[in-house]
């Protein structure tokens, strides 16, 4: 038993990661992908969105993907949704969990989601209002902590977001840097206040890895008490209208310093990174991750010198 608290993972790599990707991605290949994720004991997985196909159209088999992966019943299958019909479509494919988005940023929001954030929460509401089972919600500050239109995003806002979210009653809520302009100073302090307003099993870090800060950020969250973090397998990741996305941070590579730091994921990180090895043949290119390129610590090499017997 480690001395320090575990942590949850939630893998957006079929989300998050695939959004942005100019090859299709065929929808075998994305079931494939999420059952693996099932095997692997994620408790929870971002599977898809349900947005405009013009918008997004590499997520445009969102309700098949649904249909086709295999389900535990233990397990967590998110969809992202932006508006009432996303979420009417993610309730009729059995989403377990909607995700709502909205922006701290209006320019954001605007690009993002081409309407106000008054106009998203809007709709949040009506989606509030529908009945939907056992379904959770989970809201989404989008830019918490930058956006790269306006910059800074003054903390009181982010916060003002989150609040307007509990009130409408929804089960979690995420605060996400979209672009990777966050700061562990920065993120300690936030997640500082944040957690006045929610307890830690509420409260997820969606972390971008574009500046390199990604993972100096989770320990700074860390140590600030929060316990759930989005990663995306091989880092990948990106909002496509944001200027300049790139991927989120790397579900080995967090996963790699946690058990080294003797922090548990519940993860197997050797599958892991076999796993990750299937992006860049399934995508064409190369990926962010570390560890799937370096091995484990434990993967050691044979000495190139030869010892005197
Ligand atoms: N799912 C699928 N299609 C949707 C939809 C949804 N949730 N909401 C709207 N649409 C369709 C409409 O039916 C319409 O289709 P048509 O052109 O064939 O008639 C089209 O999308 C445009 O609808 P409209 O209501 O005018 O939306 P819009 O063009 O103003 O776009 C959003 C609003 C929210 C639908 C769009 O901006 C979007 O999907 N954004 C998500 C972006 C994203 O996923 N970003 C990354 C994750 S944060
Ligand atoms: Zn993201």
């Amino acid at each position: 038993m480690s001395q320090y608290d575990p942590i949850i993972v939630q893998e957006v790599a079929p989300r998050d990661g695939l959004q942005i990707e100019r090859t299709w991605v065929p929808t075998e290949e994305k079931v494939r992908l999420i059952d693996a994720f099932t095997d692997l004991g994620f408790s929870r997985i971002e599977v898809t969105s349900f947005v405009s196909r013009k918008a997004v159209p590499a997520l445009r088999d969102a309700a098949e993907v649904f249909a086709r992966i295999k389900r535990d019943p233990r397990l967590i299958y998110v969809a992202l949704v932006p508006n009432a019909r996303g979420a009417d479509d993610a309730l009729a494919a059995g989403a377990d969990e909607l995700n709502l988005v909205m922006s701290a940023s209006q320019t954001h929001n605007l690009a993002n989601m081409r309407m106000t954030g008054e106009a998203s929460f809007a709709g949040f509401e009506a989606i509030a209002a529908k009945p939907r089972g056992k379904v959770l919600l989970n809201g989404s500050v989008a830019t918490s902590f930058g956006c790269p239109f306006e910059g800074a995003q003054p903390e009181e806002r982010v916060l003002d977001l989150v609040r307007k979210y509990l009130d409408l009653g929804v089960d979690g809520v995420s605060l996400a840097d979209t672009t990777g302009m966050a700061n562990p100073r920065q993120v300690r302090a936030l997640v500082d206040k944040a957690l006045k307003l929610v307890t830690p099993d509420r409260l997820t870090l969606h972390f971008h890895n574009t500046r390199g800060l990604g993972l100096a950020n989770v320990l700074a969250a860390y140590e600030a008490g929060a316990r759930r973090f989005d990663s995306a397998l091989g880092g990948l990741g990106g909002c496509p209208f944001a200027p300049g996305a790139t991927g989120n941070i790397c579900t080995e590579d967090l996963v790699n310093m946690c058990h080294e730091m003797g922090i548990d994921t519940g993860l197997d990180l050797e599958t892991l990174i076999k796993l990750s090895r299937t992006l860049p043949p399934l995508l064409g290119h190369d990926v962010a991750g570390q560890v799937m390129k370096a091995g484990r610590n434990c993967d050691l090499h044979a000495s190139p010198v030869a010892l005197a017997s």
